[in-house]
């Protein structure tokens, strides 16, 4: 089997230091710091002063997410610095061109210059539609990322990816921008939504699936604590998280090798996701459910041990019950991941983990393994996880 990446743990590992409370991310216009501490939103205009000077301030979030943390946040700044808030309904179907516009234009006619900074305050939605403005209104203006959803945290703020949707499909629009500064306080998720909160925890899982052995143990020793969302824990998964995708995206910012990894679950999941039309699954609900499959896939093609299929599967169930399997046939759902755009040069292309904290992509996968999965998964990974291992270690290997 080719593999067309690899990472392994130990890289990880010498690249990062433990309780570093800023991480560093190279991008190409330089690099940025990802500062995560508890509390940092009583105290993010203070951090954000020590970028320098601005005309002005402008923070972009929704109504939702300004309701929940704007006071601590707008409390933060110094008396006369106040930033001007414009919110905007943080629905995907509002992450459009449209709101890039009504943006723009509200900036426009707050006087916002070519020395103003942009504060996006929200998930994925704020941030992704707030970094596609500031790469594009007046040819770039300054950005802070202050994420407040998990995906956010750990996945979207960090890495530079900006954009928006269309009609005909998701993120077709956007550029890498490069924020100036990510401020990411745990404390800022007290109010997520439980859906939201464990959808998030996928990607979570995905990293220490990918690239930490450790991060995964400590979520099977620590899950529940974590549901909890008590500080000390969360700190730490979300700290380490952000310590892999900065490593990641330090490398290949432009997702021409390495990056690749973070899709793992992804293939699958985007079929679920689009053979559903978006209505059925939360992001990280169909990234788990592909998570699920890329462990079976990854016995079959990689020769992942039956134990650590076992594993990913069993602590991804722990995180609650998913929406069921949609009943879609294997062969529209096979169908479904030859359109995804991540489907390169007409290959499909799988991130699979021969063991847990390492990964690869591999983009010569035989059709009839990836078809056994899509068959098999529905009936067997919906069955209690005992019964699922044995499955899989029934399952015959290429
Ligand atoms: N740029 C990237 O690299 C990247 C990576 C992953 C995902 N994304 C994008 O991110 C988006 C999904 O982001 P998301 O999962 O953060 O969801 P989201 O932005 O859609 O937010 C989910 C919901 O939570 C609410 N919310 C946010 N923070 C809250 C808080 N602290 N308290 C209460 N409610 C809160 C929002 O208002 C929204 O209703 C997608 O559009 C996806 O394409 C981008
Ligand atoms: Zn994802």
């Amino acid at each position: 089997m080719k593999k067309v990446k690899t990472m392994t743990r130990t890289e990880t590992r010498t690249k990062t230091r433990a309780k570093a409370r800023t991480v560093w991310v190279r991008a190409g216009a330089g690099r940025y710091g990802v500062v995560c501490a508890a509390g940092l939103l009583r105290r993010a205009g203070r951090e954000i002063a020590k970028l320098g000077r601005f005309s002005s301030v402008h923070v972009v979030s929704s109504p939702k997410v300004w309701r929940a943390v704007g006071k601590v946040f707008a409390g933060s700044f110094a008396r006369g610095a106040a930033p001007v808030v414009h919110l905007f309904d943080d629905a995907e179907a509002a992450k459009n061109l449209a709101t890039v516009e009504l943006l723009t234009r509200k900036l426009v006619r707050a006087g916002a210059d070519r020395k103003s900074l942009l504060v996006a305050v929200g998930g994925g939605v704020v941030g992704d539609v707030t970094g596609f403005v500031a790469a594009a209104y007046l040819r770039g203006v300054a950005l802070v990322q202050v994420p407040t959803t998990l995906v956010a945290q750990v996945d979207s703020a960090v890495g530079g990816k900006t954009g928006v949707n269309l009609p005909e499909g998701k993120n077709l629009v956007g550029g890498f921008y490069p924020p100036r500064l990510v401020l990411v306080d745990p404390e800022a998720l007290g109010s997520l939504p439980e859906r939201e909160f464990r959808g998030g925890l996928a990607e979570v899982i995905k990293y220490g699936v990918i690239a930490d052995a450790r991060l995964f143990a400590y979520l099977e020793e620590n899950l529940e604590k974590i549901l909890r969302r008590e500080a000390g824990a969360l700190e730490h998964i979300i700290r380490r998280s952000i310590e892999i995708k900065a490593w990641v995206v330090s490398k290949d910012e432009r997702e021409s090798g390495l990056r690749e990894i973070l899709n793992y679950g992804h293939t699958f999941g985007h079929a679920l996701e689009s053979a559903t039309r978006y209505r059925r699954y939360q992001h990280g609900e169909a990234v788990a459910w592909g998570m699920m499959c890329a462990a079976l896939l990854g016995y079959g093609v990689v020769h992942t041990p039956g134990d650590t299929v076992s594993r990913i599967v069993a602590l991804i169930k722990r995180v609650g019950p998913l929406p069921g399997w949609p009943k879609t046939s294997p062969k529209k759902l096979f169908d479904a991941m030859h359109a995804d755009k991540k489907a390169r040069g007409g290959r499909v292309r799988f991130v699979l983990a021969p063991r847990l904290g390492e990964a690869s992509s591999y983009d010569d996968v035989p059709a009839k393994m990836v078809e056994c999965v899509l068959r098999c998964a529905p009936e067997c990974l919906q069955r209690p996880v005992v019964e699922i291992v044995s499955e899989a270690t029934g399952m015959g290997r290429g």
